[in-house]
């Protein structure tokens, strides 16, 4: 009997033997869809390949796609363990043609596989086609089917489209007759909801275009898009009717009986179904990036966990049990899905603390519903308002709440629990338009109120499609942006990072997706309303963006490729520097920017050479390990228990993310020998350490009392300035003519040598000028009983004239001295006095008059020595004679 895992390998290489490209299943969150919760069939990824306007180098493809169909149109979360065929969590089988075959080629490749490959009992297939596709019906004929077992359907049931708007085109499908002791009809009798006829494969001939305004046009090309679901497809090659009797489900329906110790196959075997079901789906969404949360995707994931969680309990589980699944589900699944394994300790963390948190209120919960339920008539509705304090208090979601009256056949009031709902928002928003700043925020929380919260989707990806619901420009909700104008664009859904935590906001572009050609530039993303709005700072630079459209949003990526390789590399250095300099290191702010990061941490000294040389060394060192960098979600308590190096006076949440980066060679200095760097941190981080290239230290300061500032380079950046730096010494080497080491030395000396020299230059240029040189008039009389030296000088500076006017007055012994430098132009001008004559006249005097001569204002200085300037040393003469005129009194 082939296993699910056979059967899937069957499909797959029978299309690639018949030129298909096998292309890995695409994450559960579309990125290419925005309309879209989860990805609920193989076409998703392929959208835009049918539409014409995205092309690969394949036009055959197969693939078998991890869907979801929990929250949105799809929801099938409700009947989940209670029916033979619902699942949270399925995978679809199918082949896709590009433009290549159609009808003629689909039908015969579906034919020979279900009964050649599978070896299906022919007369048990029947097949359905759109009502007016005589091609299809003849294809059916010509293949072997009698005329009797080709149904016409004119309803929707053989149109298929994958949405409001896109792709579509009627379908033909394959249905499994099970047999008479089944009850159900043939499709489109009135039995047809029997469970006797079983869909097993949808065949879409792609051919129309349905859009907005509800015209519909025909495509260029004929596509074809198919979907088997493995688990029905495997249910009926392994001999049964239910799904959960095969291989894959009976191993994980087995692990939940032994880690319960409940009978698998007994009365609770529902219990066990829905466990084996939910434990899919949530580890897949977990290893795809949604993280439970209070709203959006993540909000989905919480429900289907809790619901699993509340039937463990019905099994009597006391302590957390569907992590403990996770290794039964990676070995049955992890090979044909690799990125299961890979976030295998995640997977298991995430439902640990889940189901942790959940415990402590879920019999609390319980109790109070069993109290509310004894209070009420028989078969009486439970009242909104309770359901909706389970769900506000007790943190039971409105489905879990319905999932347990179900076995008592009560239902839930739910347009009261709307009402509840309803109220307790409207007071919240009385209470944060009450605060200050909050009212500065108001528009942004009125884009939370109307559309909820963005979809963050930017830990994995850097481009994704979007729906825009809300523009902004200059405080107020807008319609439409124009060309040429700036506003900010909020988006249900965004691979942009918000800045936050240290990381600049990303930038890059948005499109339109009706136009790529129109397009916004996002200058810089923030973050709103409670971090809870990502808001894209744009500058439309051709065309119109309007609300409600489509668009494609693209970050910079060689930009955020050097944030992250900061961002990480910050972590790096915030565990070498406490390594270097001991525990009181903490992180006291920092920057990651594109082109650099910063880190504040407190420490009291400068880093000493040694030290930073050491620090950069161990950076270094950890880049070449190129250790796997980790995420995990955990309570801030188990966080700090771990060692994670926590902000200083952040305030976190219920939940934290953790970033850890192990070394290789298990030196690590974390518990474990292993764990190197800890930190909770909401950032983007590269891959593996190597990833950050290489670590320039560029130096330390002082940023505030006790706290030092690092800032340093990575990757590219490091690249570039290590360049930069080299050519610098290389030129200075070619100067100085004198190797690397010896260049600080020989600079050294070389300023004492100039310094020498200037001194010398000086003294000669004093000895030139007091032997007379350069002196346009020399002058020496007795004026008064005084003798005075007036000279205009050139060839000195204003600096030399004191040293010339002491020495004038040495000579003189007694007497004065005025001294006018022409600097070019300008003059400056001394005077001296010896101290036998200062009480008769002052130096001060002597230079006051000579300034004003000058074209200079004031002059100054003691009564034997005074100093000023002028900017026209042209008056030289004047000034001696103004002087001249003091020393006459
Ligand atoms: N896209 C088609 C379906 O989901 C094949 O049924």
């Amino acid at each position: 009997m082939p296993s699910l895992n056979d059967i899937r390998s069957t499909f797959l290489n029978y299309f690639a033997k018949n030129g298909h490209e096998v292309v890995d299943s695409s994450p559960l969150v579309p990125r290419n869809d925005p309309t879209l919760m989860f990805v609920n069939s193989g076409m998703v990824q392929f959208k835009n390949l049918f539409t014409g306007v995205e092309h690969r180098d394949y036009q055959r493809a197969t693939t078998s796609q991890k869907c979801v169909r929990a929250g949105g149109k799809h929801n099938d979360l409700d009947n989940v363990g209670y029916t033979a065929r619902h699942h949270t969590f399925f995978e679809m089988l199918g082949n896709f043609s590009f433009g290549d075959y159609f009808k003629d080629e689909a039908i015969p490749f579906a034919w020979d596989l279900i009964t050649k490959e599978f070896g299906i009992d022919k007369s048990r297939l029947l097949a359905t086609v759109y009502h007016t596709d005589d091609e299809a019906f003849e294809i059916w004929k010509k293949v072997g089917v009698p005329e009797d077992r080709i149904i016409r359907i004119g309803t929707s049931d053989n149109f298929w489209q994958m949405g409001p708007t896109g792709p579509c085109g009627p379908c033909t499908e394959i249905f499994y007759d099970h047999g008479d002791h089944i009850w159900g009809g043939p499709p489109g009798s009135p039995e047809e909801d029997g469970d006797r006829f079983i869909e097993i494969w949808n065949i879409v001939f792609m051919q129309n275009e349905q859009f907005e305004d509800g015209s519909m046009k025909a495509l260029d090309m004929q596509s074809i898009d198919t979907g088997m679901g493995l688990e029905r497809i495997g249910a009926l090659l392994q001999g049964s009717h239910d799904n959960y009797d095969t291989d894959l489900f009976k191993a994980l329906i087995e692990a939940s009986a032994d880690v319960t110790n409940v009978d698998p196959y007994g009365d609770k075997n529902v219990h066990h179904r829905v466990i084996a079901d939910h434990l899919r789906s949530t580890s897949f969404l977990i290893a795809d990036g949604v993280m439970p949360s209070n709203d959006g995707r993540g909000y989905v994931l919480r429900r289907i966990m809790r619901r699993a969680m509340r039937h463990a309990h019905l099994l009597g589980a006391k302590d957390p049990v569907m992590y403990r699944l996770v290794p039964q589900l990676v070995q049955q699944m992890g090979a044909a899905y690799p990125e299961l394994g890979r976030a295998q300790s995640l997977i298991e963390e995430t439902l640990q603390l889940e189901e942790t948190r959940f415990k402590q209120t879920l019999d609390r919960g319980l109790k109070l519903l069993d109290d509310e339920l004894d209070g009420l008539a028989d078969g009486a509705p439970l009242p909104g308002g309770a359901a909706f304090k389970l769900y506000d208090t007790y943190g039971f979601p409105l489905d879990l709440t319905q999932d347990a009256l179900r076995e008592k056949g009560r239902e839930v009031d739910t347009e009261g629990f709307d009402t509840a709902m309803d109220e307790q928002k409207a007071k919240a928003r009385a209470a944060w338009s009450g605060s200050g700043e909050a009212a500065d925020n108001a528009v942004w929380f009125d884009v939370l109120d109307a559309d909820g919260a963005t979809d963050f989707l930017g830990y994995d990806t850097e481009k994704a499609e979007g729906q825009v619901v809300a523009l902004i420009a200059d405080g107020q909700q807008v319609d439409a942006l124009t060309e040429g104008t700036s506003g900010w664009v909020v988006v249900n859904q965004s691979p942009f990072y918000g800045e936050s935590g240290g990381q600049i906001g990303d930038t890059g572009v948005i499109r339109r997706l009706e136009n790529r050609d129109d397009v916004a530039l996002v200058e810089d993303t923030r973050k709103f309303a409670d971090g809870k709005i990502y808001a894209h700072k744009v500058l439309i630079e051709r065309g119109t963006l309007a609300k409600g459209e489509p668009v494609e949003l693209e970050v910079d990526h060689s930009r955020r490729t050097a944030i992250r390789a900061n961002h990480s590399a910050t972590h790096l250095l915030h565990e070498a520097l406490r390594q270097a300099l001991g525990d009181h290191v903490a992180q006291r702010g920092s920057l990651n920017a594109a082109d650099r990061l910063r880190f504040d941490f407190s420490h009291a000294k400068a880093l000493t050479a040694e030290e930073l040389a050491s620090v950069e060394a161990e950076v270094n060192d950890y880049i070449r390990q190129n250790a796997p960098v980790d995420t995990r979600i955990m309570t801030p308590d188990d966080a700090r228990e771990l060692g994670a190096q926590a902000l200083f006076g952040e305030k976190y949440g219920d939940e934290v993310r953790v970033v850890s980066m192990c070394t290789q060679s298990g030196s690590g200095k974390g518990s474990d020998g292993v764990t190197y760097s800890l930190e909770l941190c909401g950032g983007t981080h590269v891959k593996r350490t190597g990833d950050i290239g290489e670590f320039v230290l560029l130096g330390d300061s002082a940023s505030s009392a006790g706290v030092r500032r690092i800032e340093a380079l990575t990757g590219v950046g490091a690249n570039e300035y290590v360049s930069k730096m080299r050519n610098v010494l290389n030129a200075l080497q070619l100067e100085l003519k004198a190797a690397p080491e010896e260049l600080v030395d020989r600079i050294k000396s070389d300023q004492t040598k100039l310094r020498e020299l200037n001194n010398e230059v000086a003294q000669l240029r004093r000895d030139l000028a007091m032997a007379g040189g350069g002196s346009a008039t020399v002058d020496v009389h007795e004026i008064n009983g005084v003798q005075l030296v007036a000279q205009v000088l050139s060839g000195v500076t204003g600096k030399d004239l004191p040293a010339l006017i002491d020495e004038h007055k040495a000579r003189l012994g007694s007497g004065a001295v005025l001294l006018i430098a022409d600097t070019g132009g300008k003059a400056a001008v001394a005077a001296g006095v010896t101290a036998d004559l200062t009480n008769k006249v002052s130096a001060v005097d002597l230079v006051k008059a000579a300034v004003v001569e000058l074209g200079g204002k004031g002059g100054g200085g003691r009564p034997d020595m005074a100093q000023g300037g002028g900017k026209d040393a042209a008056n030289a003469e004047a000034a001696i004679k103004a002087a001249e005129a003091v020393l006459e009194g």
